[in-house]
């Protein structure tokens, strides 16, 4: 493994992924392969390219048209994909589930076949913990059935689906992993972490879905970044692993912890209308990945603290992204009479 071709390497968890991967291993390639959707964006890997030109290499493409990623897979000698390329948003697959499934789905087809066609070291697959469906008790192990409930969530397990099946088919050397929600640096803000970090910071309401007493498993980023590493190294063709804390966090104490980090009031929780067919909890078990010798780095106090600095440190980043016309735009869409009294 020294030429990794990393999909969707300039959304969020991929950015962070090729800086960790090329700070950590000095004889490794990166060929960075993305679209640049609305979440993708080259401020994301702007240090990446000043600080690792000479082994950091980007194309700009679909996973969707096999002949630009076969031409990639061949021009940089590639021998292992690990593809974070996907639609991400569970509330964008409300409104429009196209997208999902051409890229979640189809995507993932294309990029095994190349996989397959080119004899391939590894190819990763990043998936989530919402294959699962939601999970009221107890915790979800790798070998529990998918129950998905969101055309995300549905689209995601479609691509895991598909990676076992080129597994079992041709051989192709598949590992998987399935992990919690991250937060960190460079999260588009719509996701509820930065968009509730970034509105408190401008005093703007914070729009807390239902009663916000739906949990999830906030993981930092580095330490899900570490955990596919892990797996890269030391995980078993055919097998998925979960990666997260274990632990999980009401998201209405996740806004008090925001709040309170940012020093401001509670009266900037706005309840809304609840997400449709919104899940109440997630919960893994994490046992198979620590057996690997992975463990999370921080806890969800530590991680919220490093995120909320970040943002407020670096407001170049998401300033830009939040006034522009897409996102306003959605804004508007998602949340406007939305307020529940
Ligand atoms: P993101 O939305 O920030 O980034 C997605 C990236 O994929 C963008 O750079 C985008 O341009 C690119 N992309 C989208 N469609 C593409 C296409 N057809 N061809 C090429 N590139 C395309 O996403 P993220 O939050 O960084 O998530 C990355 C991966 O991790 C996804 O597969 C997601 O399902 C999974 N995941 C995310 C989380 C989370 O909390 N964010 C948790 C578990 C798993
Ligand atoms: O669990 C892993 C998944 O985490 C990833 O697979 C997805 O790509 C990622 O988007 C994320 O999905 P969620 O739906 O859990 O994340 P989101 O940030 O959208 O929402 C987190 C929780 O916060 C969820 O319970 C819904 C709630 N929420 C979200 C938004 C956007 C709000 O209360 N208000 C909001 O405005």
């Amino acid at each position: 493994m020294r030429n990794l071709m990393v999909t969707g390497g300039a959304g969020f968890i991929g950015s962070n992924f090729v800086r960790y991967m090329l700070k950590k291993y000095a004889d490794y390639r990166i060929v960075v392969y993305d679209k640049l959707t609305y979440a993708g964006n080259l401020d994301n890997l702007k240090d990446v390219a000043e600080d690792f030109g000479g082994r950091y290499a980007f194309v700009k493409g679909d996973i969707c048209d096999a002949e630009t990623v076969r031409a990639a897979v061949q021009a940089h000698a590639v021998d292992t994909i690990v593809n974070f390329a996907a639609a991400t948003h569970v509330d964008r697959s409300l409104m429009e589930p196209d997208e999902f499934i051409r890229t979640d789905v189809q995507g993932t087809y294309v990029l095994l076949e190349t996989a397959k066609a080119f004899g391939l070291e590894r190819y990763h697959q990043i998936s989530t913990d919402e294959v699962y469906g939601e999970v009221l008790d107890g915790r979800s192990k790798e070998t529990d059935p998918l129950h998905t409930r969101s055309p995300y969530s549905a689209s995601k397990a479609g691509g895991d689906l598909m990676c076992i099946a080129y597994y079992t088919s041709f051989d192709v050397p598949v590992t998987i992993t399935r992990g919690s929600n991250n937060i960190g640096p460079y999260q588009y803000p719509e996701k509820v972490v930065p968009l509730f970090i970034t509105n408190a910071i401008d005093d703007k309401p914070l729009p807390l879905y239902g009663d916000g007493s739906q949990m999830r498993d906030y993981q930092h980023v580095i330490d899900h970044c570490e955990g596919i590493d892990v797996v890269l190294h030391k995980g078993v063709p055919g097998q998925a692993y979960n990666l997260g804390t274990g632990a999980e966090t009401r998201n209405i104490d996740m806004t008090h912890a925001i709040l309170d980090l940012l020093g401001k009031p509670r009266t900037l929780i706005q309840p809304v209308r609840d997400r449709p067919g919104h899940d109440r909890r997630y919960a893994l078990d994490v046992s198979k990945i620590r057996a690997l010798g992975w463990e999370p780095g921080h806890t969800f106090k530590e991680a919220i603290a490093l995120t909320v600095r970040w943002y407020v440190d670096n407001e170049w980043w998401w300033r830009k992204i939040k006034s522009g016309e897409h996102y306003q735009e959605y804004y508007r869409q998602q949340y406007a009479g939305r307020e529940v009294k």
